[in-house]
């Protein structure tokens, strides 16, 4: 009964998808004209089924109907909310270039909507359905499985638009979040494909924030881990567009452990001209220290913090391992 209900779901989604792609691909229209602004081939349009939801209010609605689905379930599906004022439903997303979400196996589980103009809000995604669960799922994650199981690496970004930017551009390794903070069932997911991840979210607090949070998550459930800083105010998108592929994959190559992030962000946070700012930035830095297993990597990175902030090792050593061994 369940997975009648998924599949009629999923069976509906792509229904929707399939509608949405042909507005958007078989004249011109505003949602073509909006993605070839970005910088999309069709190709690549094409590849992730992008498409294009009309400005009116039944379009889908009517469509899906006609093609003989049942008001009921196209509620379900999220495609559509009731009406308050009458009886009837009105298409939830309008005027808006389409994301579907499809996951490992292929179903369509949700939609993402952009704006084409400045409307708000600037994204729109389906709810939380029987037949999808945002937390669960990566998007991308469909069409990036193989190139993240030969390199063994996958890159996590925040948006719709950063994965399909990158792939424009050769980069296929990599997945979105789908707007939520990093789940546990995401970072098992992202290590069920891969031995190493990438995180590359946008250059501002949010995206500080959400790294901070997702390497945490990754480091519960064990997952190798390092940290792309996109030079100020860029996302990946609009980084690779600006600087190329190269450039982006050199970003990657020289993407910081979780120490070095956390020794880039708190010399941020410090002045380290003076004693108390030096103090704090030990202190940030030796309580994640003591997570670390390895004495050879421990033994390394005291030693940078010490030339950083130009305090002993001894003296970092003595506050990772308590004071009793210092004074020995
Ligand atoms: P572009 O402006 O198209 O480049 O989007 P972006 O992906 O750079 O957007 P941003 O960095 O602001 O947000 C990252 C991701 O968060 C988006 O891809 C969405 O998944 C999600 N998001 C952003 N704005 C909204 C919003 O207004 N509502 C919801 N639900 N999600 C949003
Ligand atoms: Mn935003
Ligand atoms: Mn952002
Ligand atoms: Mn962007
Ligand atoms: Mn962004």
């Amino acid at each position: 009964e369940e997975i009648y209900r998924k599949n009629n779901i999923y069976q509906i989604n792509r229904e929707a998808a399939f509608y949405y792609y042909k507005n958007l691909v078989k004249e011109a229209n505003k949602g073509l004209n909006y993605l070839f602004e970005r910088g999309l081939s069709i190709k690549t349009i094409k590849k992730f089924g992008l498409g294009y939801a009309k400005d009116a209010w039944e379009a889908l609605n009517n469509y899906l109907l006609s093609k003989g689905y049942d008001q009921e379930s196209i509620f379900k599906a999220g495609l559509v909310l009731e009406r308050k004022k009458r009886n009837g439903y009105y298409d939830r997303f309008r005027n808006r270039v389409m994301f579907p979400i499809i996951n490992t196996t292929g179903k369509v589980i949700g939609f993402g909507g952009r704006v084409i103009d400045n409307n708000e809000p600037k994204y729109l995604n389906s709810p939380e359905t029987i037949a999808f669960n945002k937390g669960n799922n990566l998007f991308g994650l469909n069409l990036a499985k193989n190139e993240v199981i030969k390199m063994k690496q996958i890159i996590v970004v925040e948006g719709y638009m950063d994965v399909i930017g990158l792939y424009e551009r050769g980069i296929k390794n990599v997945v979105a979040s789908l707007g939520t903070a990093l789940t546990k069932n995401q970072a098992n997911l992202l290590k069920r494909y891969a031995d190493e991840v990438i995180i590359a979210y946008d250059a501002d607090t949010a995206g500080q924030a959400a790294t901070l949070r997702g390497l945490d998550i990754l480091r519960e459930v064990g997952c190798r881990v390092r940290v792309v800083r996109l030079s100020e105010g860029k996302d990946p998108d609009e980084f690779v567009r600006k600087k190329g592929k190269e450039a982006f994959l050199k970003e990657v190559e020289n993407a910081l452990s979780l120490i070095d992030y956390k020794i880039v962000l708190s010399k941020e946070e410090n002045d380290l001209t003076n004693p108390e700012g030096k103090v704090k930035f030990v202190k940030s830095l030796t309580q994640i220290l003591k997570q670390l297993k390895s004495p050879v990597e421990i033994d390394a990175y005291i030693k940078k913090i010490a030339q950083e902030s130009q305090i002993s090792p001894e003296a970092i050593k003595a506050e990772i391992y308590g004071n009793n061994r210092y004074n020995n």
